[in-house]
């Protein structure tokens, strides 16, 4: 059986993909699926997945992401999108969706939809993005794993310009900014520089302190 971590040690931030290669939808379902499934701060979800196969969005996204030819050469492009703010109207919208599907209203969770109010609405609007883009990154952690297991390749990209991906995509007007993209896709079997290099980590000794 492959562990995950053999899975892991086959993915690579893969610098060329085969144009030519779809991922199944059935793939990237389960990998979106493992993005929805990820865990955040007190449940808020505060980012979307935005699925992008359009080869003209994808074109123009490119030309603000220092023309990195993985986003037009992928399968499908992922943007990671944080809520722009964590507003009362979205806080009190994940509380009353947990009421809604668990059937109940606890009196420690209502005590704790308020304390939640009290710290967002104290916080302030750029550290409430911030805090928010921290769960976007959980997201394209799971993202990632999720498309090792699939046999599918992936790369993490924060090298672009994310005010005009915003404009790209018109994120602003649902209250959304881009954290992060990810293409998805088959790496191709020539003309990558990456795929043949060792992979470069710490040594356990340099990462890992015991405690005990
Ligand atoms: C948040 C994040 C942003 C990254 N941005 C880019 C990027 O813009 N372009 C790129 O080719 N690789 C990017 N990378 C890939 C990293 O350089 C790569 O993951 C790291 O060197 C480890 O190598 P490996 O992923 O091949 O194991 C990014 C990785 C992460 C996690």
């Amino acid at each position: 059986m492959t562990t995950v971590n053999e899975r892991l040690a086959w993915r690579y931030a893969t610098k060329k993909y085969d144009a030519s290669k779809v991922v199944p939808d059935d793939k990237l379902e389960r990998i979106i699926e493992a993005v929805r499934l990820t865990p955040t701060s007190s449940g808020l979800q505060p980012f979307e997945l935005i699925v992008i196969s359009n080869a003209e969005i994808r074109a123009k996204i490119r030309a603000v992401a220092w023309d990195q030819a993985q986003i037009t050469d992928c399968s499908h492009l992922l943007v990671f999108a944080a809520w722009d703010d964590i507003t009362a109207d979205r806080v009190n919208m994940m509380f009353d969706l947990t009421n809604e599907i668990r059937g109940f209203r606890n009196e420690g969770w209502e005590n704790y939809r308020q304390k939640l109010l009290g710290i967002v609405a104290g916080r302030g609007t750029e550290a409430n993005y911030q805090a928010a883009a921290r769960q976007a990154y959980i997201g394209l952690g799971s993202a990632l794993i999720a498309a090792a297991f699939e046999e599918v390749d992936a790369t993490p990209i924060e090298g672009f310009d994310p005010e005009a991906v915003d404009e790209i995509l018109g994120l602003n007007a649902k209250g959304l900014r881009s954290v992060l993209l990810m293409p998805l896709g088959y790496r191709a079997a020539e003309g990558d520089w990456l795929v043949n290099l060792q992979k470069v980590r710490r040594s356990r000794e340099n990462f890992v302190t015991e405690i005990k």
